[in-house]
């Protein structure tokens, strides 16, 4: 049987890592619902307004991946997302995703919450913020971006601050949701972690 796997948790936790490693060994689909917020956040910089920069999102916009994990981008991002209208005109959009023949891996901030309450395996995967700062240092290091780990560790404070203190589908764990702190995990362990967790699952319903 397919499942709907929902896993959430604060920037740079290991949840996109997490989420990729999952639809690969099952063989789901897999949506980064931060890349659709992260596309609507890059249209405003480019002067859209954000609901219809949202209303106006196509596949092509998600196309552009290292544009999409600029720092900036990630700063608009997150303050479009405070934005409930921002927020309901993506809603069918992943819901439709996450019903998908032959199963679903979504990873975000409000997946086991509000989009998908009731996916068959939620997960909510946190780190140090240290272990965060760091991780995505690297990443935006690797990829060419002039940042400081200082720099990395206030946009990341930022925005966690942003997405937990928002009405409108604040990052929360889920109260049925596994949680998974990777800050002393390698990718290996917190992928099988996570496979786990969702075998615990498969063995239930089968
Ligand atoms: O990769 P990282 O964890 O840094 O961020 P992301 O998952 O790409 O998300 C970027 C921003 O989009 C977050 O800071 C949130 O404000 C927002 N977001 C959200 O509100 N809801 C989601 N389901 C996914 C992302």
């Amino acid at each position: 049987m397919s499942l709907t796997i929902a896993i959430d948790g604060p920037a740079a936790s290991g949840k996109g890592t997490i989420a990729r490693a999952l639809a690969e060994r099952l063989g789901y689909a897999h949506l980064d619902t931060g890349l659709l917020y992260r596309a609507v956040g890059r249209k405003t910089l480019q002067g859209m307004s954000p609901l219809e920069a949202a209303n106006a999102l196509t596949a092509a916009d998600l196309g552009d991946a290292d544009a999409l994990r600029a720092p900036d981008v990630a700063q608009a991002a997150s303050r479009v997302a405070a934005m409930p209208e921002v927020r309901s005109a993506l809603v069918d959009f992943q819901r439709a995703f996450a019903r998908r023949m032959g199963g679903a891996v979504l990873d975000g901030r409000d997946i086991g919450t509000v989009i998908c309450p009731d996916a068959d395996v939620k997960l909510f995967v946190t780190a140090s913020d240290a272990v965060r700062a760091e991780r995505r240092f690297e990443e935006l290091r690797g990829k060419g971006h002039d940042v400081s780990l200082q720099e990395v560790a206030a946009d990341l404070a930022e925005r966690d601050r942003r997405d937990a203190a928002r009405t409108t589908a604040p990052l929360l764990a889920a109260k049925d949701a596994v949680q998974i702190d990777t800050s002393t995990m390698s990718i290996e362990t917190a992928v099988r972690t996570a496979l786990e967790a969702v075998q615990a699952v498969q063995a239930k319903t089968e």
